[in-house]
């Protein structure tokens, strides 16, 4: 039974990090383009590059912001607005954008 109970954690742990990459582009356009760029690559050297990040790395990244685990006053704003479904999806958008050079700065 305890196997059983575990098993079942780790099955909806790994659907909850499965993101859909196309649906994580379409919110990564509205509210994280701005500071990271739709490229991952940040607008500047204030902001984390994302791109080609590990996803369940940044998923994990914004669930902290978002419960206060992990203290940013910008991100813990925009990680307000996002559901579970949201951070995979951002994560799983961020984590495909693989071809960019995470050195190459004047990337945009
Ligand atoms: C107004 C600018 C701004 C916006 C908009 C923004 N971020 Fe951020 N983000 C930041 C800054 C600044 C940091 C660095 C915070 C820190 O030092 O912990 C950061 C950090 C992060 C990190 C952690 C990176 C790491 O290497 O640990 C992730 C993941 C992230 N942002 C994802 C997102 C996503 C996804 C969105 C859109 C839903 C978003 N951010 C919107 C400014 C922004």
């Amino acid at each position: 039974m305890k196997n059983i109970i575990l098993l079942s954690l780790l099955l909806v742990g790994t659907y909850a990090i499965a993101g859909d990459a196309e649906l994580g582009k379409a919110k990564a356009e509205q509210v994280c383009k701005t500071c990271h760029g739709m490229d991952g690559m940040g607008i500047d050297n204030t902001y984390p590059k994302l791109a080609g990040q590990y996803a369940d790395y940044m998923a994990q990244a914004l669930k902290d912001y978002r419960s206060g685990a992990r203290k940013n006053a910008i991100m813990a704003g925009f990680s307000a607005t996002l559901t579970d479904e949201d951070i995979a999806n951002v994560a799983a958008y961020y984590s495909t954008l693989q071809e960019n050079s995470l050195t190459d700065l004047t990337i945009k």
